[in-house]
């Protein structure tokens, strides 16, 4: 007796640490199912010690199914997740297909897991990029409120997938040898764009394709996300947010530098780093004087937010500055949207069937 789990986009970046979440959860799991496209069908994967054949997602991929985990992208989102909902199964779905539909949760367990109460079989898994700075303010909000957030980002190149990490090696591989124009450039910065340039020992300040504002969809998802997560309303304008996405070429965990406004004049540095060293999925590395503070290298394969540099702006009283680092594949991604599913089950929201 336990739950039937289905990952679809098994095969990519973000579905292989799905279902290594999978594995490692204290949920009782009686099957897993690891779904991609046609392409990969009768390929093998790792869930654990397990080993699973891929099959083709198809909308009969899901009978029997409690849990499906999707991270294939938002159009096969939009094309699978109503026939898993049918099939009985909730969805957590890693894509931004439904983020912004009013009526689906938008969910960070630590920040707002009362909002799954409202699901109606999909949950969405927000931005990585979002997820991190959220699990970071919301303990600060809390504690001292929060006016303003004015982010830049210093993002990893397996946010846009396992092809965009392979461009990454190979171009950096042909720039060690002499020559980086033997690779073409085909994904990065976005596969959704027209032009693609080096992002070897280069950095992008382009995430997602741009808006007519000047803006990009990562911008654009880190203001409007953040709000729907910490203030129940995307357009919410008491808390005001702005941000700068800049690919590097780091290959795991993002880094975001974070400069915010709390409304509590009595806030501190140490205030701040006390409350956020209680904070749940927070870890505080922050003690320059030893030069210690959060770093990609050493945040992969870590669940935790690691947050330093904390520090007031000495000119402008009531802001302060935060480095904060988390591995964009399991904070960001595989590991919210499972920790999700468990949230959920100890709600009492799911059970197995
Ligand atoms: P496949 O290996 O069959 O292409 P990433 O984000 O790392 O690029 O991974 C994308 C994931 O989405 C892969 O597992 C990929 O599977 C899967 N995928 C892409 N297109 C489809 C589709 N039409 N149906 C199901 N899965 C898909």
């Amino acid at each position: 007796n336990g739950y039937h789990v289905a990952v679809v986009g098994a095969t990519g970046a973000v579905g292989t640490r799905m279902l290594a979440m999978v594995a490692q959860s204290p949920l009782p799991i009686a099957s897993v199912k690891a779904l991609a496209s046609k392409r990969s069908a009768g390929k093998t994967v790792k869930c654990g010690d397990q080993e699973l054949t891929v099959e083709e997602t198809t909308d009969d991929s899901f009978a029997g199914v409690d849990i499906a985990l999707f991270s294939a992208g938002g159009a096969v989102s939009k094309r699978f997740a109503p026939s898993a909902v049918k099939a009985g199964a909730i969805v957590v779905d890693n894509t931004s297909a439904f983020r912004m539909d009013p009526e689906i949760p938008l969910v960070v367990p630590e920040v707002n897991p009362e909002a799954l109460r409202q699901h109606h079989g999909i949950i969405a898994n927000p931005n990585c990029s979002t997820i991190q700075m959220v699990t970071a303010l919301e303990p600060i909000r809390k504690a001292f409120g929060l006016k303003r957030v004015m982010v830049s980002t210093y993002q990893a190149v397996s946010g846009a997938g396992q092809r965009a990490l392979n461009e990454l090696f190979a171009e950096a591989q042909a720039y060690l040898d002499g020559d980086v124009t033997k690779v073409t450039p085909e994904i990065l910065p976005t596969g959704g764009d027209k032009k693609h340039y080096q992002m070897a020992f280069n950095a992008l300040p382009q995430i997602d394709v741009f808006e007519d504002d000047g803006y990009s969809h990562e911008e654009w998802k880190m203001i409007h996300e953040t709000k729907k997560i910490m203030m129940g309303d995307m357009d919410d304008p008491e808390l005001k947010v702005t941000a700068t996405c800049v690919r590097v070429p780091v290959p795991i965990a993002h880094g975001e530098e974070v400069y915010f406004e709390v409304a509590d004049a009595n806030a501190d540095a140490d205030a701040i780093r006390a409350v956020l060293a209680q904070a749940p999925g927070v870890v505080v590395q922050d003690d320059p004087a030893h030069q210690v503070y959060p770093q990609p290298a050493n945040a992969e394969g870590k669940r935790d937010v690691f947050v330093g540099r904390i520090r007031p702006d000495e000119e402008n009283s009531g802001f302060f500055h935060m480095w904060n680092v988390s591995d964009n594949l399991l904070k960001g991604a595989a590991w919210n949207s499972m920790q999700i599913a468990e949230t959920m089950h100890d709600m009492g929201l799911i059970q197995p069937k």
